[in-house]
């Protein structure tokens, strides 16, 4: 049996601290994403997305961040696990875990849809399989077996005929607006360093750091 209390890893790539902190933490995001680009990391998109049920129940799950303006925009399944949790309950945080830059960016906020124009044109951006495949599955339902989902593609990719199938109402994009970041740099002696952005008066941003 593997002991896995053993498995253990140094963190001593780099540190961060105020100095080298971006004063706005959208900036500050965008300097470590272009770095986790840089570095061709496999997904420097992939983020855990954590939504709370309005029973009070927690659940997690990675989805694919699809552009930064006024919040971070995620596509998805509004009739999902997620999908009601986030319309119920409009509060989430994502998570990005760069392991190869050794880095943690927390974002924390509110939730709103995005319009549906905005949607539309993502949804016919998408490679045509994905759009079959968005309207052929009913996301976080129980289906019979693998064989439903086949049958359905197929019955989806006969109707639309190589054409674009229309975006399907429930499918769509979310915004998180962000309310707090924290970037995470692993250092050594496990002393990471740790900077906190929370939104203040004037949308200026409190910067804080935070003990490891
Ligand atoms: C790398 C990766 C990327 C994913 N991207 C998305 C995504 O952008 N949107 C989405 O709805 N699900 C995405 N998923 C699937 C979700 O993790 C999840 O299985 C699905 O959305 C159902 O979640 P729910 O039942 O909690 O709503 C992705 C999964 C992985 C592993």
């Amino acid at each position: 049996m593997i002991n896995i209390a053993e498995i253990r890893k140094e963190y001593a790539l780099q540190k961060f601290d105020t100095h080298h902190a971006h004063a706005n933490p959208f900036e500050q995001f965008n300097n470590w994403f272009q770095e986790a680009l840089n570095a061709e990391l496999p997904e420097p998109t992939a983020m855990h997305l954590a939504t709370v049920s309005p029973a009070g129940k927690p659940s997690g799950r990675i989805v694919l961040l699809k552009g930064v303006d006024t919040g971070f925009v995620f596509y998805t399944n509004y009739d999902s696990r997620k999908g009601k949790d986030l319309i119920n309950n409009p509060f989430a945080a994502v998570t990005f875990f760069w392991a190869e830059l050794e880095r943690q960016v927390r974002i924390e906020g509110g939730i709103e849809k995005v319009k549906a124009e905005f949607s539309d044109e993502y949804f016919k951006s998408r490679p045509l399989e994905s759009q079959y495949g968005a309207v052929a599955s009913p996301q976080s339902q129980v289906v019979e077996n693998r064989d439903f989902l086949e049958r359905t593609y197929q019955e989806v990719l006969q109707k639309f005929d190589g054409q674009h199938p229309p975006r399907p109402e429930n499918w769509g994009g979310f915004r998180l607006l962000p309310e707090v970041f924290e970037f995470w740099q692993g250092r050594k002696s496990r002393l990471h360093d740790r900077l906190r952005y929370k939104i203040a008066a004037n949308d200026l941003w409190k910067i804080e750091r935070l003990a490891p």
